[in-house]
C-alpha cells in the first residue's frame, strides 16, 4: 500500500490548525487511514513491549492522548497507526461548542501547539452510541468532563462514569484543562476528595469496575503534589494520567503563537511534565500505574517518561509535527533500548530511573471485575 501521508503533509500545514484536525478525522472516517502509514503500523509489536494493567493486555505502551479524537470518530483507526491504546474525549455529558475560533495554534519552532478549545464536545450521547458500535478490538479510554455551565462538577462527572463504565475500558477525570474556568481547582485536596468519594460510588453503582483515572496539570506547586498523591492513594483510584496542557511559558520559545492563551503542548511541556510525573512515582512510592504525557516524540522521551515511572505513554502533539509513522519508530527503537539496557520486559523499566528503584513498579494492577 502506498503511503502518500508525505503528499498530505504540506497540505495540512498550510490549513489552520483545527481545520487540519478536522480534515485527518473526516478522512480517517472514509477509511484513508491504510493510505498514511507503511505496513509497519500493522506490524506485531515486540513482545518485549507488552504488559497486563488493570487485567488489560497492552501490547505496547504508546497510546493516543486525549483530545485528538474527542468524539470517539476515529478509535479504530488510530489503532491501526499502532498505537497501543486510544483516549477518547474529553467528552461533557451535553454538546457545548467550546471556545470561539481561532482557538488552536501551531508554534512550528518550538514543535508545540497552544489549544484553548475550552472543551467543545458532541456530548455523552453521540458518544455512547458510537462506543456502543464499535468492534471490540483495541484498548479504549473515556476522558470525561463537565460542562462549562455546571456548577456542581460531581454530577457531571458522575453521569460520564454511569454511562461510560460499561463501554470503556478505563476512564479518566479530567480536571486539568487550563481552559474551564474553575476546572483545576478540583484539584486542590479538599476538592479533589470531596469529588472522587462520590465518583467511586457511581462507578460501585454501575456494576462495572472500570479503572478509574485522574489526569492533573503540571503546573501544581510540590504541596498540591504530595496532597494529590496521598488523596489518591487514600480514596484507591486507579491511577494518575500526568499531564495535561501547562499555562505557564518555559522561557525559550520563539514563536509568534507562545503569547496565545491557553494550555501549552509539545516539546516545552517534556520537561514539566516528565519532572511531574517522576515526583508523583515518589510521592506514590511507585504503588499506582501512572501514565505518562507531554512532549514525547521519540523513543527515547517515551523511554524517560517510563524511567521515571510511567507504566504507559500518551502523545498528542508529536502526531502533529511527525505524522503517524511516529508510532511504530518509537515503539521498535524504545523495543531496542530497553534490551541495549538488559529489560527482559517493559514493566521491568518502569520507575527504573529512581535511585534505589530496584523492582520497583506498581502493585496496585486492579484486576477488572465486571
Ligand atoms: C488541540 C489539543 C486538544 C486537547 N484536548 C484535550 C482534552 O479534550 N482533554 C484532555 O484531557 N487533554 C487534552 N489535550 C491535552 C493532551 O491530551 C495532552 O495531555 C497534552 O497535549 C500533552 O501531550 P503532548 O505534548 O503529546 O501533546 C489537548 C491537547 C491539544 C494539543
Amino acid at each position: 500500500m502506498p503511503n502518500l501521508y508525505p503528499l498530505v503533509r504540506p497540505v495540512l500545514r498550510r490549513l489552520p490548525a483545527e481545520a487540519a484536525r478536522e480534515l485527518t478525522l473526516r478522512a480517517l472516517e472514509a477509511g484513508l487511514g491504510r493510505f498514511m502509514v507503511d505496513n509497519a503500523g500493522e506490524a506485531p509489536d515486540p513482545p518485549i513491549l507488552a504488559q497486563r494493567l488493570w487485567g488489560l493486555d497492552f501490547s505496547n505502551p504508546v497510546g493516543l492522548a486525549a483530545g485528538y479524537d474527542k468524539d470517539a470518530r476515529v478509535s479504530e483507526a488510530m489503532r491501526r497507526f499502532g498505537f497501543g491504546f486510544v483516549e477518547i474525549g474529553t467528552v461533557t455529558p451535553r454538546p457545548q461548542p467550546g471556545n470561539s475560533k481561532p482557538r488552536v495554534f501551531r508554534l512550528e519552532e518550538d514543535q508545540a501547539i497552544v489549544n484553548r478549545m475550552g472543551f467543545n464536545s458532541g456530548g455523552l450521547d453521540a458518544v455512547i452510541d458510537r462506543l456502543s458500535r464499535r468492534s471490540p478490538s483495541g484498548i479504549v479510554g473515556v476522558n470525561l468532563g463537565k460542562n462549562r455551565d455546571t456548577s456542581d462538577a460531581v454530577t457531571d462527572y458522575a453521569e460520564g462514569i454511569r454511562r461510560a463504565a460499561g463501554l470503556a475500558d478505563y476512564l479518566v477525570v479530567n480536571i486539568s484543562s487550563p481552559n474551564t474556568p474553575g476546572l483545576r481547582d478540583l484539584q486542590r485536596r479538599a476538592n479533589l476528595e470531596s469529588l472522587l468519594h462520590p465518583l467511586l460510588r457511581a462507578r460501585e453503582e454501575s456494576g462495572c469496575r472500570v479503572p478509574l483515572l485522574v489526569k492533573i496539570a503540571p503546573d501544581l506547586t510540590l504541596a498540591e503534589r504530595a496532597d494529590i498523591a496521598s488523596v489518591a492513594l487514600d480514596t484507591g483510584i486507579d491511577g494518575l494520567v500526568v499531564s495535561n496542557t501547562t499555562v505557564d511559558r518555559p522561557t525559550g520559545l520563539i514563536s509568534r503563537n507562545a503569547r496565545q492563551a491557553g494550555g501549552l503542548s509539545g516539546r516545552p511541556l517534556f520537561g514539566p511534565s516528565t519532572a511531574l510525573l517522576a515526583d508523583m512515582y515518589r510521592l506514590t512510592q511507585g504503588q499506582l500505574p501512572l501514565i505518562g504525557v507531554g512532549g514525547v516524540a521519540s523513543a527515547s522521551d517515551a523511554y524517560a517518561k517510563i524511567r521515571a515511572g510511567a507504566c504507559l505513554v500518551q502523545l498528542y502533539t508529536a502526531l502533529v509535527f511527525s505524522g503517524p509513522r511516529l508510532v511504530s519508530w518509537i515503539k521498535k527503537s524504545l523495543a531496542d533500548l530497553l534490551r541495549a539496557d538488559g529489560f527482559a520486559s517493559i514493566s521491568e523499566a518502569v520507575g527504573s530511573g529512581h535511585v534505589g528503584a530496584a523492582a520497583a513498579r506498581p502493585t496496585r494492577s486492579t484486576e477488572r471485575a465486571a
